[in-house]
């Protein structure tokens, strides 16, 4: 765990959501992919979560990672204010070259690449299978949705699905984009779920 503890930690010091127990899962169900395992993050903010990504394909020296996000601090209207909130207290750099640093400090350029655009944007120029599909993005129920739409298709058969903020909990309104795919369409006999980790809900696509 030496080399993944480096990056659970490297993580922890870059403003992001996906911490602990819930950073441990990430890194877990990632180190569990198969050799040169695809690793889409739709919703990279500042890289952290990317970081975890990237960091258990560089121990396990196998693995890309496609990070896509707008970069410019777009998202539900309740996000939004977060995020605006978190690039005024680091300003002087862009969004982007917040993630490009993070990557690079963390020295994983190799493995975690940027597809600046929105899930929808960037899934029209995408042709790849994916392994593990993180959904981070626009937590709206339409902007999950449209993510979702966009990006299921492309998940392997056996790949893993991860979806973040979808916990049965209340939310605020229109920031249950997540939950409601896992009441939806995440759902048996398409989808084993495997785990609820923290906020995060974990299913293998059956078909
Ligand atoms: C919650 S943050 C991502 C956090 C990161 N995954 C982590 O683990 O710390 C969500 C990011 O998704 C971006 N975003 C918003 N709408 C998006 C969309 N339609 N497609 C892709 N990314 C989007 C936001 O601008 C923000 O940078």
């Amino acid at each position: 765990m030496d080399g993944l503890q480096n990056y659970l930690e490297l993580s922890a010091d870059i403003p992001g959501w996906t911490r602990g127990v819930e950073a441990q899962a990430l890194v877990r169900f990632c180190s569990a992919q198969p050799d040169d395992a695809v690793i889409v993050e739709i919703g990279a903010f500042f890289g952290s979560g990317s970081v975890l990504l990237g960091g258990a394909c560089k121990v396990k020296n196998s693995g890309q990672v496609h990070c896509v996000d707008p970069f410019d601090g777009s998202g539900d209207p309740v996000s939004v204010r977060h995020y605006e909130a978190i690039i005024m207290a680091y300003a002087g750099k862009t969004q982007r070259e917040r993630f490009d640093g993070n990557i690079r400090r963390a020295g994983l350029s190799e493995w975690v690449h940027a597809h600046q655009g929105t899930a929808v944007e960037v899934a029209e120029h995408w042709n790849t299978p994916v392994d593990l599909l993180f959904l981070d993005g626009d937590q709206s129920p339409d902007g999950a949705r449209l993510a979702y739409e966009a990006w299921s298709p492309w998940l392997k058969v056996g790949g893993i699905l991860a979806l973040h903020n979808s916990d049965p909990r209340d939310y605020e309104m229109g920031h249950d984009g997540h939950y409601q795919l896992t009441q939806t369409v995440v759902v048996e006999p398409h989808y084993e779920i495997l785990e609820l980790n923290g906020t995060t809900t974990y299913a293998r696509k059956r078909r």
